[in-house]
């Protein structure tokens, strides 16, 4: 009677069996996730998105259809956010003398700056120069982000008009933010921004964000006017149209960093 397995047995044995036959298969599918894919193989259409996009700073004239604007707000819309609080909301302005003002304003503001952070304007030596570096090394000490290499470089040449803010597109889109959101809601602004120029660069339009357009919180008037109201206030901004040629092709650096992966007791240094 020992050797015989009672039906009952053999049902939980498969049973067992299955479980780890599934839980094998499982193990195996994360290890080989990325070999999965064919060698080659076409990128999908999102994949091709992220690729594909590129800041856009020369826009045609031509407006973009009202609808297409509404098309990529609504991918935004659908963005994760922490705890689900979507502490955003936006200000799209079509308005052909209304973006003239913010690009005023930031012009000017980026005028005040120079004079009173740029000491390259004045010679070697002289006292100015050495109380302008002073402040400035202080403002960069206190305010490392604001007063990178990067955006100083860019307020020059705004303030020289080198370079236009919005970079003249036909649409231009505010992000705001609640600050009371949920954990840290610039993160949620991050992502709301990428599915709207990811979404728009799948529909042929050319984006970029303006992190510049912080500049203009500065003017409560304009904020006003804008229809800005707490607790929202400006996050980003990003500008949209049809971009000037194929700046798809345009290469941009990336670096290539560090992935540390940890899998079955073991670390991993990847690149
Ligand atoms: C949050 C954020 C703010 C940015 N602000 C500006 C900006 O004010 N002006 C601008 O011309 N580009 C701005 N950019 C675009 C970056 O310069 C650009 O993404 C980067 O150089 C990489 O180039 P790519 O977007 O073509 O891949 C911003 C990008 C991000 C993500």
């Amino acid at each position: 009677m020992d050797d015989i397995v009672s039906n009952h047995d053999l049902e939980e044995l498969e049973c067992e069996l299955d479980a780890a036959a599934a839980k094998e298969s499982r193990k195996a599918r994360r290890r080989t996730a990325i070999q999965d894919i064919e060698p080659g193989a076409e990128w999908n259409d999102v994949e091709h998105a992220i690729l594909t996009r590129r800041s856009i700073r020369k826009f045609k004239g031509r407006q973009v259809p009202a609808h297409m604007i509404r098309r990529i707000l609504e991918m935004g819309r659908f963005a994760p956010s922490q705890g689900n609080n979507q502490p955003w909301s936006f200000v799209v302005i079509r308005d052909k003398a209304m973006i003239a003002e913010m690009e005023q304003y930031c012009v000017a503001v980026c005028k005040n700056m120079t004079a009173t952070i740029d000491y390259t304007n004045y010679p070697p030596g002289s006292e100015q120069r050495a109380a302008i570096m002073e402040n400035t090394q202080k403002l960069n000490r206190d305010n490392p982000n604001s007063f990178h290499p990067v955006p100083m470089t860019a307020i020059k040449s705004i303030a020289n008009g080198r370079f236009a803010v919005f970079h003249r597109a036909p649409t231009v889109i505010l992000i705001l933010m609640d600050k009371r959101g949920v954990g840290v809601p610039e993160v949620d602004i991050g992502v709301v921004g990428t599915n709207i120029v990811l979404a728009a660069q799948s529909l042929g339009l050319g984006t970029c964000w303006i992190g510049f357009s912080k500049l203009l919180s500065s003017n409560p008037a304009l904020v006003e006017k804008l229809g800005v109201q707490a607790p929202f206030e400006i996050a980003e901004a990003i500008s949209v149209g049809y971009p000037i040629g194929n700046p798809t092709q345009q290469a941009i650096s990336r670096q290539t960093h560090q992935i540390v992966w940890w899998e079955d007791g073991n670390k991993e240094i990847l690149y």
